[in-house]
């Protein structure tokens, strides 16, 4: 629950907010464009993905207006050569200056609703809490956490680093090559870390993950966040399929999916041509308009693995959620009676259930026996 402030105080808060906002409208254009031209024009000089830059301005926001604790994208962001901190903080001053009176967030960025009615502007902050809510309950049940396609993520430096377990992170190499050398420009320590580089349509991941010492007999936490939309079907289930064929009994894979909804929005027009830019295109998504959690399991059972706890976002919208951050893990293998899911068949039962799975949202979304948390 967030800290309701005095109604005189949230009137004063909003007429700040709305003379600085008229006031910095010059101001604001001009950090968009700092912005912009740094995420489009010098993403691509590098060679590296705008999209990633995407996630890391939501997160450095996230952190500017006290949501989530994060130092390390803070000082990441501001070395990056391919954003602009102090254009992300003109577009947002009024805003800034409207939560620090109030205390309130407002608009963006804001803390995931309860009800499932999460809008598109709520994708890089609100999938990060329900991600970090998930790895949260399964990263002290591992020995190693591997980051697929881990972008500027810093999930395995600093205050957010797991204790004890050994971090691999996978990219293309070029943005490897990147974010080594920013964080050391952070001073941010990466010598704990493996870095694998590694094209997930091209090359065998799970064979350079072995090859950069990722132990397969290890239980293992597998991140896979903001990725999948850019690959192929086949790709992302050669990923799956790998998950269950080469990780030790225990391993998640914690992922996002995308509906048919999205990704169609961002084949088309604008959206295309902005990722076009730097040699990126939204490829795979699920049809989620009706039944999801049906479309979830089947694909998932597909590749041997079943939803554990999984957050459907926007699910209130009656076209259905646009996307899913959901914790996967391996199907059990014994026979169990179809008859306890009629569904769709995907066994589910009490008794093979592979651990305890929490539902994150939607009660119908719980597998009869799965255990059920509060969302809070
Ligand atoms: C939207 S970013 C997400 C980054 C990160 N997971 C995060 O949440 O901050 C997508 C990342 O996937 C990587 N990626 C996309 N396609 C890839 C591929 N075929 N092989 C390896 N990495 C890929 C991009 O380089 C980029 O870093």
């Amino acid at each position: 629950m967030e800290y309701a402030p005095p109604m005189f105080m949230r009137l004063i808060a909003w007429v700040v907010f709305v003379v600085l906002q008229v006031a910095f409208l010059p101001l604001a254009v001009l950090g968009t464009l700092m912005v912009t031209y740094r995420q489009l024009v010098v993403s691509r000089r590098m060679g590296v993905s705008q999209t990633a830059i995407e996630v890391i301005n939501g997160r450095w926001t996230m952190h500017w207006f006290g949501i989530r604790a994060d130092p390390a994208t803070a000082r990441l962001a501001g070395v990056l050569p391919n954003t602009s901190v102090p254009g992300l903080q003109l577009v947002l001053f009024p805003l800034w200056v409207k939560y620090k009176l109030s205390g309130v967030h407002f608009g963006y960025p804001r803390r995931p609703p309860a009800d499932g009615a999460e809008n598109m502007g709520d994708i890089v902050v609100a999938r990060t809490f329900y991600f970090d809510r998930i790895l949260a309950r399964v990263l002290p049940e591992v020995e190693q956490f591997v980051l697929l396609g881990a972008g500027y993520d810093v999930r395995a430096y600093g205050p957010l680093a797991p204790a004890g377990v050994a971090c691999f992170e996978l990219d293309r190499p070029e943005m490897q090559a990147q974010k080594r050398s920013s964080l050391r420009d952070a001073g941010i320590e990466a010598a704990d870390v493996t870095f694998v580089p590694v094209d997930f349509g091209r090359e065998d991941v799970f064979g350079r993950l072995a090859a950069g010492g990722w132990d397969p007999g290890k239980k293992t936490a597998f991140l896979w966040e903001g990725v999948t939309l850019y690959l192929s079907e086949d790709d992302v289930r050669k990923t799956l399929r790998g998950v269950r064929e080469h990780a030790a009994p225990g391993s998640v894979l914690v992922a996002d999916f995308y509906g048919e909804r999205l990704v169609r929005w961002m084949r088309g027009g604008a959206a295309r041509k902005t990722l076009e830019y730097t040699g990126e295109g939204a490829a795979f998504a699920l049809p989620f308009a009706t039944d999801w959690e049906k479309t979830l399991r089947g694909f998932l059972d597909g590749e041997g693995l079943a939803p554990g706890e999984s957050y459907f976002m926007g699910r209130a919208n009656p076209r259905g959620p646009f996307m899913v951050v959901a914790e996967c893990v391996a199907r059990p293998t014994e026979p169990s009676s179809p008859a306890e899911d009629p569904s769709d068949g995907v066994a589910t039962s009490r008794e093979s259930a592979p651990q305890e799975p929490a539902p994150g949202n939607g009660a119908d979304s719980v597998p009869s026996g799965w255990r059920r948390e509060a969302r809070p």
